[in-house]
């Protein structure tokens, strides 16, 4: 299993409900490819799990990274993982306060080491309204 986390900025902000829109096609498209994680958005910013093989999470990940709707798209991690954090998810959502979404991203990028130790932040993290 394989987990890759980055952030970006939205070229344009996303409405939610737009956002919530093109969730539910991205969606569809993850479950047909074994894919499972979540979409962390704040005014903005983005962050993004994508779990799943690894070819897969590659695959898809090249073609988010092209996507003109966001730029500045930075790799947190990108390796193997023992588990699925997101098993159930084929995208989870979440909508963050802005300071919310520095904190969230701060504690992330302070998590050196193999990608395997931000399983426990994210877990955390989706697990607490406290962020
Ligand atoms: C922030 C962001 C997150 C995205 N997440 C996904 C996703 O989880 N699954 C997906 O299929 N497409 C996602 N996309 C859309 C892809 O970039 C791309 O439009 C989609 O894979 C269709 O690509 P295709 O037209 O080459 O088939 C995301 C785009 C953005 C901007």
């Amino acid at each position: 299993m394989h987990h890759l986390v980055y952030t970006s900025t939205a070229t344009l902000p996303f409405a939610e409900t737009e956002l919530r829109q093109l969730l539910a096609h991205w969606r569809a498209t993850n479950a047909r490819l074994g894919l499972t994680g979540v979409l962390m958005y704040s005014e903005g910013d983005i962050m993004q799990v994508l779990e799943g093989e690894q070819a897969q999470v590659q695959a898809l990940f090249s073609r988010i990274a092209a996507d003109a709707r966001h730029r500045g798209v930075t790799k947190l991690a990108d390796g193997p993982v023992p588990e699925r954090a997101f098993a159930d998810w084929s995208m989870r959502f979440r909508a963050v306060a802005s300071s919310d979404f520095q904190q969230h991203l701060e504690r992330l990028s302070g998590a050196s080491g193999p990608a395997s130790d931000l399983a426990p932040l994210l877990e955390a993290f989706m697990a607490s309204d406290a962020w």
